[in-house]
Parts: structure tokens; sequence; C-alpha cells
């Protein structure tokens, strides 16, 4: 009797539950069939329900990582020496610290050569919390604010590491000077065989650039007192179309304003003249060239983002074309229409660059449209924090598509897969140093 009555109910589940599975598989295989392949013209999604095949994630010989005694003597005393914008200077810092830490040396603060560059005084002490840094770095590189005495009154002995062609190895070419002098200081080299690390000076870096720096309390007050009066939720754009960087990037723009033009010209770069004919089309078929507001707006609308997604922009002063982006995009935030007036006119471009930092590894999502020192800090920032709605528009893609006489509808189309491959794939979404590439 027994089996009877428990056998039909049995079945009934059973038969319940295949059910419920096939149609679960079934509409989750069509519903990311459906997100993987969907687009503006179809309509539904946006870009960020891609389903994403790739993530970037710290590495765990980084985070869990053994760490090696640091030895008892230290090889000498290294000043980094750091210029150009806030990110250029802060990614710089952060080979050094891998570099000190290889060359089994003690770190002392960093120079921030900010002069040149912003007509400003402001050093990595005025933007980043030192205590923090010092204490955060145990164990991985010894800090120190303070030098012995018996080098206390002397400069350190600069090694130029610049005109050091192909690829060089530290120890081979600048322990010798450390050795020597016990005090040196150098601008890192983007050509180093950091290949060639021990894991615990790739760790030293990893740790300083992503958990150790962080801005100085008085200044993360600001950023954060700026984040919460930006409406939720909201994407931060990264914009670059400032009349210095168009000069640099010698690439004509024709349709843009007379009072561009002039701009431009006048800017510091000015005498660099833009190519014309073929090459002006090499140049921008390579990708050479920075999105116009207006173009961004395009490809923003071509990922369906859409028209009323509140923007923060994240950009310096003086945007040219900015009605190209805000005649579709309209509710965009930008620091002066956020901050108090005379908060904003006293602060210093490096305050700036930190506040616009700081609100982009917080946003919902990430755009930018320039793969510049900025952009791959805060890719590879929000990717520390498990924030993956980052992306870098493709100048290229977008050259190479128009180029190919593509239009509206079709160009639309051909831009939301390009950028739809991107996401999906992780593109150049983190620095590879610290993050490895985690299959979803
Ligand atoms: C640094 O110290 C480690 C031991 O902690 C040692 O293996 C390495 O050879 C030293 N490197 C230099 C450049 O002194
Ligand atoms: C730098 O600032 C000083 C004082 O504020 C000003 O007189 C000078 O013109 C500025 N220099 C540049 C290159 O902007
Ligand atoms: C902006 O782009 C649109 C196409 O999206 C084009 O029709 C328009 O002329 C452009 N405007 C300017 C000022 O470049």
């Amino acid at each position: 009797m027994f089996f009877f009555s428990i056998k039909p109910l049995f079945s009934v589940l059973v038969f319940t539950l295949s059910i419920l599975i096939i149609t679960f598989l079934s509409s989750s295989s069509l519903f990311s069939l459906y997100r993987t392949s969907s687009n503006s013209a179809v309509g539904e999604g946006d870009i960020w329900s891609v389903r994403r095949l790739f993530e970037w994630r710290p590495c765990k010989w980084w985070l869990q990582g053994h760490l090696t005694a640091l030895p008892l003597e230290t090889n000498g005393y290294i000043r980094v020496d750091c210029y150009g914008g806030l990110n250029q200077m802060r990614r710089d810092f952060c080979d050094g610290v891998g570099i000190a830490r290889l060359l089994n040396a003690t770190l002392v603060l960093p120079k921030f050569e900010v002069a040149s560059y912003w007509n400003e005084t402001s050093g990595f002490a005025d933007v980043f919390d030192v205590d923090y840094f010092i204490q955060q770095m145990s164990g991985f590189v010894k800090v120190v604010k303070e030098l012995p005495p018996e080098i206390s009154s002397k400069e350190p002995v600069p090694v130029d590491c610049s005109k050091r062609k192909g690829h060089f190895d530290y120890v081979e070419s600048v322990l010798p000077a450390l050795l020597e002098h016990k005090y040196i200081s150098f601008t890192p080299a983007m050509s180093q065989r950091r290949d060639r690390y021990p894991l615990y000076a790739k760790a030293a870096l990893c740790e300083a650039c992503y958990k150790a720096i962080r801005l100085t309390r008085s200044l993360e007050m600001k950023a954060s007192e700026l984040l919460q009066v930006i409406p939720k939720p909201f994407l931060s754009l990264h914009l670059r179309f400032e009349p210095d960087m168009v000069a640099y990037s010698q690439c004509a723009y024709p349709g843009i304003s007379p009072a561009s033009i002039k701009a431009i010209e006048e800017a510091p770069q000015g005498d660099r003249k833009p190519w014309t004919g073929e090459l002006a089309r090499i140049w921008r078929r390579r990708g050479k060239c920075p999105l116009t507001p207006n173009e961004t707006a395009l490809i923003l609308q071509a990922l369906s983002i859409p028209t009323n997604t509140n923007i923060y922009l994240a950009a310096g002063d003086g945007l040219m074309e900015i009605e190209g982006l805000t005649a579709t995009y309209s509710n965009i935030f930008t620091k002066s229409s956020l901050l108090r007036n005379e908060d904003f006119t006293a602060m210093h471009g490096n305050t700036k660059a930190a506040l616009d930092y700081y609100v982009s590894i917080n946003s919902d999502s990430y755009i930018a449209t320039y793969f510049g020192n900025m952009d791959k800090m805060v890719a590879a920032m929000r990717a520390f924090k498990g924030l993956h709605k980052t992306l870098f528009l493709s100048r290229k893609a977008f050259a190479e598509l128009t180029f190919q006489g593509l239009r509206e509808k079709e160009l639309m189309q051909a831009l939301w897969k390009v950028h739809r491959d991107d996401f999906a794939k992780g593109r150049g979404s983190a620095l590879p140093e610290c993050f490895c590439e985690f299959k979803l």
C-alpha cells in the first residue's frame, strides 16, 4: 500500500522536475543567445547585459603569495622621480616600487614633479596617504620617510634609464650604481625586463599600486562628497577632446567649429601640423585620432546606452565640441556643476584628477574614449574591486568602419559587434602585470 501511494507521487515529482529543468535550460540558452546577439537595432539589453567570457582578477601569486622575507641589509636607498599627469606619475612610482624590491633597496618618498605640467606644487604627500602606504607595504618593501643621518644631507645620484634602449635589466644596469652611491634616483623606463622579476618584486609593485596607494583623508572626503551628489546609477565617461591633446594627435577634424580650430592652433602643441591626404587616412585608420564628443555619442547609442543615462564627465577643463554629446545625452554632470564654486576654482590639477579617478573607480560603469594612463589605472582598480562594467571605445574600429563607408544602422550594428566582443573577452580592461584572466 505504502509503495503504491508513493510511486505515482514520485513520478509526478520527477516529471515536474525534468520539465522545470528543460524549461530552465532552454530558456537560459535562448536567453544568452539572445543577449550575445542582440543589438541596438533589435533593441533591449545594453552593452553591459552581454555575457562575459573572461574576467580580470588579481593574480593568486599576489594576493595569496607567501612573501619572501626582506633582506636584513639594504643595498641602498632609492627615490623614484615621477613626471607628467597624476596617473602617469603613479604608474611610474608603482614600477619604482617593484624595482626597489628587486634590488633589495629601501624606498624614500617619491618626487612628484608637477610644476612643469600642472603649474602647482602638489607632491606625493599632498595627494596620497603616506602613513597608510608605509604601513600597507610592510613585508613587501622597506619604505622610510627620513633618510639615515649619514646620507640625509646628500642629494641622490641620478641614474638615467631613459637612454637605455631595448630591454634592459635593472640588476645588471642599476644595481652597481646603487651599491656604489648608496642613494640614487631614477625615473623607471618602460622597456625593462619585467618578465625576469621574481614574484616577490612583482607582488610589491601590485600591492603598492592597487592596495597601498589611497588618497589623503581630506581629498577622499571631498571626493566622496562629490560621489554622493551624482545621481545614481551613473556612467563615468572619460572624454579626451581638449585642444592640446587634439593638437598632439596630429589629426584633422574638418567638421569642428572655428572656435575649436583656433583653440587647437593656440595649444602648446599647436605647431604640430595635422597630417593631410593619404597619411591622414592611414593615421586615422591606425586608431590614432581621439573621438569627438559627437562620435562618442554615436558609439554610446550603438552600445544601446539609453540617452537618459546619468553621465559623470571625468574630464579636464576645456573639452571642445561638448554639444556633440550633450545634444543626445542631456543628463551630464561635471565637477564644476556639482562642486561649490569656491572649492572648484581653488582646486589644483592633481586634485581634480584625483576626484575624477575616485568617482570613476566607484561608478556603476566606466567608459573611456582613449587608452591613457588614467584609463588603465581606473580599469585595473575597478577589476580589483570586482566592478566589471568597464569599456574602452575603439577608435580604430570607428575609423575603419566609417572608412569602409558604413553609415547609420549598418555602422551602429558593426560598432555594436566590435564592442560586444571586446566586452565579452574583457579585452584590455586591466593591466596584465597584476591581474590574471579568469574564464567565466
Ligand atoms: C635580494 O635578496 C634576495 C633574498 O631575499 C636574494 O635572493 C636576491 O639575490 C637579492 N637580490 C639582489 C639584487 O641583491
Ligand atoms: C604659473 O602660475 C603663476 C602664478 O600663479 C603664473 O604667474 C604663471 O603664469 C603660471 N605659468 C603657467 C605656464 O601657466
Ligand atoms: C554629429 O554626428 C552626426 C551623425 O551622428 C552628424 O550627422 C552631424 O553632422 C555631426 N555633427 C557635428 C557637429 O559634427
